[in-house]
Formats: structure tokens, sequence, C-alpha cells
């Protein structure tokens, strides 16, 4: 058999397999709760609208089964830049490229500004998916701490004025601003402000990831970074995945024209086009009227899912484990003790009290946070929650004393 890595490009050396679906393997046993992935809730799917959309579809034309434009179906192209204006976000048909969800728009960004080496500032910890589409294209990624309020942007501009001192410059700063994955924390307004200014003071980009943006649990929401941007320096992603279902896998990207035309070049030598079928019922749904009520009812489910969370943690968790209180999204951050090696932890979790998570260290970019854990509320039920916290309280608890 021929050794194919002698065939690899270099860059496959950066590239990496996620934590998130290493943790799925173990969650395959019957009767784990896991906490792991962060899926939508499958019940949550709006089947009946999908079955109507779908018996619908082909009537009047086949377009849904041909392939599509690159940039995607003009008309859905119009629905989302009307979406966008109403969240303050000046924005035609011409600036919006739909994307195979958001994933995708993460690596064909990826793909057109990187060079090998080019500096990009991520949040620490960060999502595994955009920090490992930027590693693909063998970014420099910087880790920037976090905490409850999102960013610490104090923190950032003193690593931009190092590394400006250093003549480092980094072409963008990827962040999730709402509810983010994995800590649940949202950037608050002023630091919104300060980033932005920073951003015109060291010329970088902004990406603005925001795909769970709408499951809000009804504190008023913070206007978008890009609704603050005036010279299209921020790039923002959107997407179906949380809202609608992610088999669809329409995504978006809304920024200046210019740009749309160089990512949809990129995006030709990808795929050509994303699914005509999935833009087609992305298209019907915002069409039909009923995606806003249907997001309400998800905020509902996911907002239960998260007070059933927040109030097992607190009604068994040891005191020496702290946690975020996100207020939208479907996740929450555990710190445990530093002694504690949650990524060593899993497998005893599974085996003896048969409830999963994923370890916070693969989010974070400087090999830290071995003592984190993501947990996500999204996809248990509100019993199977109280659950399975009761058991993982169990574990840390177990290593916090062995430990002593
Ligand atoms: C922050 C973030 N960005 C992007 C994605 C990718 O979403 P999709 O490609 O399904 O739109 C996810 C998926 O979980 C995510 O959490």
């Amino acid at each position: 058999m021929l050794q194919m890595e002698r065939y690899y490009a270099e860059r496959v050396g950066e590239m990496k397999g996620s934590d998130i679906r290493d943790a799925f393997k173990l969650t395959e046993e019957p009767g784990i709760i896991s906490f792991a992935g962060g899926f939508p809730a499958p019940e949550s799917f709006p089947i009946p609208l999908i079955e109507r959309l779908l018996q619908g579809l082909f009537r009047e034309d086949y377009s849904g089964l041909q392939y599509g434009p690159t940039e995607g179906l003009e008309e859905l192209r119009q629905e989302i830049a009307g979406k966008m204006q109403v969240d303050g976000i000046p924005c035609m048909a011409a600036n919006i490229l739909v994307t195979n969800g958001s994933q995708q728009a993460l690596d064909l960004i990826s793909k057109v500004m990187l060079d090998p080496g080019d500096c990009v500032l991520v949040e620490q910890p960060g999502y595994i998916g955009g920090l490992n589409a930027i590693g693909n294209y063998q970014g420099r990624r910087i880790g920037i701490p976090m905490d409850e309020e999102g960013l610490r942007i104090d923190i950032m501009a003193n690593r931009l004025k190092e590394m400006a001192s250093k003549d480092q410059h980094p072409k963008f700063l990827y962040t999730v601003a709402n509810f983010q994955n994995p800590t649940g924390v949202t950037l608050s307004a002023n630091r919104r402000q300060e980033l932005l200014q920073l951003a015109r003071e060291y010329d970088f980009l902004i990406l603005e990831d925001n795909p769970y943006g709408l499951i809000s649990f009804g504190q008023e929401a913070i206007p978008h970074i890009k609704a603050m941007d005036d010279e299209g320096r921020v790039i923002y992603m959107g997407s179906f995945s949380k809202i609608l279902t992610p088999g669809v896998r329409v995504g978006w990207i809304a920024a200046t024209e210019p740009l749309i035309r160089q990512l949809a070049i990129a995006k030709q030598g990808t795929d050509l086009c994303s699914s005509s079928l999935g833009m087609k019922l992305v298209l019907e749904s915002m069409l039909s009227g009923e995606l806003e009520p249907h997001i309400d009812s998800l905020r509902i489910l996911y907002r239960r899912r998260r007070d059933a969370m927040l109030h097992a943690l607190s009604s068994y968790m040891p005191t020496e484990v702290q946690w975020t209180r996100p207020q939208g999204g479907f996740f929450i951050w555990l710190r445990l003790p530093s002694y504690i090696d949650t990524k060593a932890m899993l497998p005893f979790a599974v085996a003896e009290e048969k409830v999963a998570y994923v370890s916070g260290k693969g989010f974070h970019v400087d090999g830290s946070g071995q003592n984190t854990i993501r947990l996500a509320y999204s996809e248990a039920s509100e019993a199977e929650i109280e659950e399975g916290i009761r058991r993982l309280s169990r574990v840390i608890r177990r290593w916090i004393e062995a430990a002593m």
C-alpha cells in the first residue's frame, strides 16, 4: 500500500480533528446522557412546515433541482438582505453570498484572506470549527482571553501594541459576539464599540459569526458590530442551522460587494453553488410567515433547558466549580479547580456515570483550558439535564476529593 502522507501538502500538518467529534464517539453507548454535541433539539424541527413546503416546491418550477448561481438564489439574497436591514445593517442582495452553512463562510473567508503565517486574533476559548478553518490555511491564531462580557479588549489592545512593535499586523479578528460557542457569553455593547475602534486604529477586519443571535432569552438585543460599522470593516456571517435545520446547509456572508465577488470566485472552486433544494426550502420558509413564530417557540424551548441546567448546576455542583449564565444560545461553560484535567476525567464520566461533555482544552489555541468543560443544553430534555448534571457533579466531586 502506498504511504499517502508522502503526497500531502505541508498545510495538512496544521489540520486538526475536533475534540467535539471525538466526544461524539463516547456518546453512542446506550443510556448515556450527552451534553457534548451542540446540535439543535431534533424535536424542534418544524416537520409539518417542511413537509408542506417540500410538497409545494416543484409545482411552478424545477429550480430547486437545478444548479443555481454561485452567489445564491437572487430572491433568497434579497430576503436575507431585508432581514439584515431590519437589524440596522444597510444591505442589498449584492452584499450577500449564500454559503453551505456558515462553516463554509469561515473556510471561504480564510481561503481568500490568509497567506501562511498571517496573524489572526481569536477568542480564547473560541469556536473550534472557526479555529480549524483558520488553521487549515496556516493562519497564526492568537488567543485573546474572555470574561463574562466577552473579549477582554484591554488585553487585546496591549497585545496589538506589542505586535505592532514587532511589525506584526493581524488580518482579522474572529468573534462569536452573541451567546458564544463555547462559553455562552455575549460581547457587551461598550466592548463592541471599543473593538471597532481598535480595528480602525490597527487596521484589521472583524469576522462577526452570529448563528445563535436569534435564540435569545428575553434581554434586549445588543446591536451587531456590523451595524456600528460604516466602512465595510466587519464581515457578518449568519446561518439557518439553529433557527430552521442544519440539514438545509444554508448560511450567508454579508460584506462589501467587491469582497462578495471575490468570495464567490473562491466558492466556484469549492462547490459551484450551495444546494438549490436547501436554498429554495429556506426561501419558502421565510416567505411563509411561519419562521418567526417558529423561532419564538425555539426561544421558549431552549430557555427552559438553560434554566433547568442552571438550576441543576446550583443544586448539585461542588462550590469549587464556576459557570457562565448565558442569555441565549446553546452552551454553558464550566471552570473546575486548576488541578482537574477534564479530558482525562471524560472516560470515567462516561463509564461510571454515563454522562458526556466536551473538555474545554480544544477551544484554546495555546493549549490551556484543561480544567474547563463545555456543556450543551440544546439536545437533552429537562429531566435528562437534571439527571445528567447530578451525575456529572458526582464525578467532579470524586475527582476533587481524589486530588486532595
Ligand atoms: C459559532 C459557530 N459558527 C458556525 C457554525 C457552523 O454552522 P453551520 O455551518 O451549520 O451554519 C457553528 C455550528 O455549530 C457555530 O457554533
